[in-house]
């Protein structure tokens, strides 16, 4: 067997070399001492019980029981999984059901309208709440005004949106007609958005004339004109939700005002069932070339496994907690735990519009403080953030309302762990660290809360239902206490269902790896994992050529074709660099043209590429560093080693070099930007 995903790039594909969040993870091992058992009294009054792992000794029968249990089907199902074509999966094929009428109506139904389900808050400083009655009525509301747009059941609509109200009312809106979204990050460019219209085929665009960022308004609908100028595209509408109040450009034929088709919608709408393989959404995330891929969601068996997870691994007592999950909808986390995890389970939750430190440091915790928030889900960069600014920030405000903590994204290390517990939990919340991907769909690794002891660092172990292993390249299980391969080995309810347009590589990226597995194939997470004497699992980072900056995904290959469309450039490699808050950087080198070498300066060269990467795909994707070099280190057969450029971006003593083709190079290139960053001053 081959490490398919490593071999493009890594000469020493025989054995997987987890990048920066290994080297943190490892360290973490060795700081390993304390376990926080549930105290008593969490466990008495804990939604999750031990008993969920007996019972899910039968995933199959296990999924169906909560499936039935957790929504409500407008078809029950007889058939649970249909497994005959793997991988592609069939879960409850034969049941039908409507996802926003189980996100929505049937709160309402139950008695439940005047609960709130949303407390939203401004970055301003604005503020709105909405009941389950009233986001009911709006969805219905905006499934008219889509459904006089023309949508119809598996068409697919983009929708490019701030952190607002109208993010969740539109996905739900969609669900709602059985039709498709596709959600693109507000901080993607027109170039990675239009990709994304294209790819989906999207008929209508939901955006807004801007949105609020660090005290500015941002604008977005001339990221959408930009992305639809050009060749025609398949969007035949666009429409706009009033945040900004920016000058906006407008083509009449093309755009409406979203309030101006609410304000004379009817408010009366069915909700119909469509059948439990109905495809909700598409979520486009970074792979290892340069293409991203369409990540596919279907209905009956993702809502089943969020509504699951989310009831479960946050202990959610619907009546009483108030939750909030600090990711932006544009991501899966987004999806799953501020849209349908939530909602499907009938909660109350806090959605904010802005960034963290607007207008000050404070503003998360003042949020948790305004709104009572028990049960809080953010990811390791922010805690890290927070956490060299000092605590005497959070200690200004009353945090005394949580209950439960959630880290999701990347590794956190033991020392943001232990801060987030005793600075933020007041040394008493269980922290659940949950491990899983846009392509898992929910949460698949992660302590229960009240059941489970939690480890600083560790996500621990697979959730009642799921299967995972950790392998050798072989396919060998590991023992404990050594590393591997993470594999999901038998399939899940939320699982994606595919790569839309794609379907070959879905099946090379995720089940070529462990293909002759005896049970079928195993599904390969990209991820590298260790397990400790007690056999819980310590995620150590991706073993391929895919990025966590901040928690979020990128691509090596996109930004380094992005590099290599620009003039300047002959040729470039990304790598991920360790970096103290945000886990991983992108750190590029660059051979400049010969023509361009003359012309321009290396840091004048840097900041040009900085910029053009943020324009071709998004602020989230520019390099923090740009190195110029005048080579690349690569092995007789051509292959770049990133290992060697991680060691120089990390600063590290450059490791073995024997198989390079010319065995000076990294020399050189170490003594030259030793050189530079002699002149230029410690800045970088
Ligand atoms: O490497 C793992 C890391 O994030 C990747 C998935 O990224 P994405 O699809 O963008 O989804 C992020 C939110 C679910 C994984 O392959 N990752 C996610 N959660 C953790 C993690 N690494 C370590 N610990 C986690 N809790």
């Amino acid at each position: 067997m081959t490490m398919s995903t490593n071999a493009n790039n890594e000469a020493e594909a025989g054995h997987h070399t987890p990048n920066a969040g290994a080297a943190r993870s490892i360290d973490s091992l060795q700081h390993r001492g304390k376990s926080y058992p549930p105290s008593p009294e969490f466990t008495a009054a804990a939604v999750a019980s031990a008993d969920l792992y007996a019972e899910a000794s039968d995933p199959q029968a296990f999924w169906a029981a909560q499936s039935r249990e957790l929504l409500d089907w407008a078809t029950p199902f007889a058939s649970v999984l249909d497994w005959t074509n793997a991988p592609f999966a069939r879960w409850f094929a034969d049941g039908t059901l409507n996802v926003a009428y189980n996100c929505l109506d049937r709160h309402v139904l139950a008695g439940n309208g005047d609960r709130i389900a949303i407390h939203w808050e401004g970055e301003p400083g604005d503020s709105k709440s909405f009941t389950y009655a009233e986001l009911t009525a709006e969805v219905k509301k905006a499934a008219n005004v889509l459904a006089g747009l023309g949508i119809v059941a598996g068409d697919r609509v983009a929708i490019y949106l701030p952190m607002i109200p109208e993010a969740v009312i539109a996905m739900l809106a969609i669900a709602r007609l059985g039709a498709v979204h596709s959600v693109v990050f507000g901080g993607f460019s027109a170039e990675s958005l239009r990709t994304r219209i294209d790819d989906a085929g999207a008929k209508l665009v939901i955006t807004a004339d801007g949105g609020w960022r660090k005290g500015r308004v941002f604008p977005l609908k001339p990221t959408v004109d930009a992305a639809l100028a050009g060749d025609p595209s398949t969007v035949e509408n666009v429409l706009v939700v009033r945040r900004g109040e920016n000058e906006i450009d407008w083509w009449g034929e093309r755009d409406s005002w979203w309030h101006d088709l609410m304000g004379s919608a009817d408010a009366e709408h069915e909700a119909q069932g469509f059948e439990a393989e109905s495809p909700l959404f598409i979520l486009y995330t970074s792979g290892t070339t340069g293409k991203p891929k369409g990540i596919l969601h279907t209905s009956g068996g993702y809502l089943t496994q969020v509504a699951f997870t989310h009831r479960n691994v946050f202990d959610l007592k619907p009546e009483s907690d108030v939750y909030w999950c600090t990711a932006d909808v544009g991501w899966v986390t987004g999806h799953s735990y501020v849209v349908y995890g939530p909602l499907a389970n009938g909660a109350t939750q806090v959605m904010y519009e802005g960034t963290p430190d607007t207008p000050h440091a404070g503003r998360w915790w003042e949020i948790i403080q305004k709104y009572g928030v028990s049960i809080f889900y953010a990811a390791p960069t922010a805690i890290r953030t927070f956490m060299k600014l000092g605590r005497q920030i959070p200690d200004e405000f009353d945090l005394t309302s949580l209950r439960l903590l959630g880290s999701v994204g990347e590794p956190i290390n033991p020392e943001a762990w232990n801060w987030y517990r005793n600075v933020i939990g007041g040394g008493k919340t269980p922290i659940v660290d949950t491990w899983w991907q846009t392509e898992t769909g929910g949460i698949m690794i992660s302590p229960l809360p009240g059941v489970t002891a939690t480890k600083p660092g560790s996500a621990q172990v697979p959730l009642p239902g799921i299967a995972v292993d950790v392998l050798d390249d072989d396919g060998r299980a590991v023992p404990a206490g050594s590393g591997g391969l993470l594999v999901i080995t038998k399939p899940w309810p939320g699982m994606l269902r595919g790569i839309w347009n794609d379907p070959e590589r879905f099946v090379e990226t995720y089940w070529s790896k462990f293909a002759d597995a005896p049970d079928g194939p195993l599904y390969f997470a990209g991820d590298g994992a260790r397990l400790d004497e007690d056999g819980d699992i310590w995620l150590l980072g991706r073993v391929d050529d895919v990025m966590n900056v901040s928690g979020h995904r990128l691509s090596t290959a996109e930004i380094e074709s992005s590099l290599v469309s620009h003039p300047f450039v002959a040729e470039s490699a990304v790598v991920g660099a360790t970096d103290e808050t945000t886990g991983q950087a992108v750190v590029a080198f660059v051979i400049l043209r010969a023509d361009q070498a003359e012309a321009v300066s290396p840091e004048d060269a840097s900041e040009v590429l900085r910029h053009h990467v943020g324009s071709q795909i998004g602020a989230i994707a520019r390099p923090r560093t740009i190195y110029v070099v005048g080579e690349l280190p690569k092995t007789r057969s051509g292959k770049i080693m990133r290992r060697l450029l991680r060691d120089v971006a990390e600063g590290r003593e450059v490791g073995d070099t024997t198989t390079l083709a010319d065995t000076t190079v990294m020399q050189v290139i170490s003594e030259r930007l030793a050189s530079a960053a002699g002149k230029r001053g410690p800045e970088e």
